[in-house]
């Protein structure tokens, strides 16, 4: 059976670029009975910029709780925090000696914020911790760890995956054949969401469609999203945010109906409208059980303490064939 692997940092709460990007595909995935699929929450990946206590715990919740609104059932896919499986930062760190330093800092999550310095006339390092330096040694730990053959990923993690399968390379060449090279496995259909401005959606940019906006909430931020100045009863292309949106929620035959009403021309105040419509009603069943889970977050315990120990022995195998490979001394 084939092992299916990804993380999800608690960085924030999670949006429409996060659900069709990774999550959705991830849980898709997850219903074809050839795969065992490890879903984790990478909380030691969000100490890079989520350095708050209170933030730290409830982007946590947050993300274990969208992961099980959107469809994950507990009892196919192991879900976990990276915090509780203690052998990621111990791979971690044996990872680091294997990993040339220009790997790193061609790494485009350093790399970009290089450029922002340079460009500012600061320290090109200014601003950057060595969490962020040697994050992907870190998500090459978890891939490796738990054995993955594939990660699901949104298209910006290509490179991190790409890092995984030459560092897992260097790893058993030096040492022996140990870890399987991992693949990515990208949302083809989906590309790169956009938010309410045009603009990639992303938690940094303020752009975002949160998945569990409150009703009033999700109908203000699509009266939101940007069109152009068509008049109302001319007609509209189909390269459009509010296009775009429809058809990831809608059927084939109702985005081809839409199409046809756009293309003929419907105001953009009435497309909104029924965007909304078909957006509410997909979301508001996720949306209730998401509301549930938050205020029940004992249930949402017990499945991260299971999925941990499940992880937790995985990785302890994993652990124990690395050490053994690299010349640990075993004391029985
Ligand atoms: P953000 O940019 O909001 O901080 P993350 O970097 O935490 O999002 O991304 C989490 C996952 O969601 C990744 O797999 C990423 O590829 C995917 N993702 C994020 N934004 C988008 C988007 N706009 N379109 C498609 N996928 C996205
Ligand atoms: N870096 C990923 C992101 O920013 C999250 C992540 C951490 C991850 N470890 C992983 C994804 C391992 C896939 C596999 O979205």
């Amino acid at each position: 059976m084939k092992k299916v692997l990804t993380g999800i940092k608690p960085t924030g709460i999670a949006h429409l670029g996060n659900y069709f990007g990774a999550i959705k595909p991830a849980i898709e995935l997850s219903k074809n009975s050839e795969y065992q699929c490890y879903y984790f929450i990478a909380d030691y990946h969000a100490l890079t910029t989520v350095q708050n206590k209170e933030e730290l715990y409830e982007y946590t919740y947050q993300i274990a709780c969208t992961w099980l609104a959107c469809g994950l059932d507990p009892e196919k896919v192991v879900l976990y925090k990276q915090s509780d499986v203690p052998q990621t930062f111990e791979l971690s760190t044996i990872l680091s000696n294997l990993t040339p330093k220009g790997l790193m800092n061609r790494a485009h999550a350093y790399k970009a914020k290089v450029e922002v310095n340079e460009e500012a006339g600061e320290d090109k390092d200014n601003g950057i911790n060595m969490g962020l330096y040697c994050y992907p040694i870190l998500m090459t730990a978890d891939i490796l760890l738990l054995d993955s053959d594939l990660v699901p990923v949104g298209i910006d993690q290509k490179q991190h995956i790409e890092i995984a399968r030459d560092v897992a390379g260097y790893f058993n060449k030096k040492f022996g054949n140990t870890f399987k090279l991992p693949q990515e496995l990208i949302a083809e259909n989906v590309g790169v969401l956009v938010g309410v401005d045009g603009r990639k959606m992303s938690k940094s940019y303020g752009n975002t469609i949160p998945i569990f906006a409150d009703e009033g909430k999700l109908k203000k931020l699509v009266n939101r999203i940007v069109t152009d100045s068509t008049a109302p009863d001319e007609p509209k292309t189909l390269d459009n945010t509010i296009f775009k949106l429809y058809k990831l929620f809608g059927t084939k035959q109702q985005t081809d109906e839409f199409a046809e009403r756009l293309q003929k021309g419907i105001s953009w105040g009435e497309a909104k409208s029924e965007l909304f419509t078909l957006m509410n009603n997909y979301l508001s069943p996720m949306r209730e059980k998401y509301n549930y889970l938050q205020s029940h977050r004992e249930i949402v315990d017990e499945i991260l303490k299971k999925g941990g120990e499940k992880a937790r022995q995985i990785a302890q195998n994993t652990i124990l064939k690395v050490r053994n490979a690299i010349g640990v001394v075993d004391i029985k």
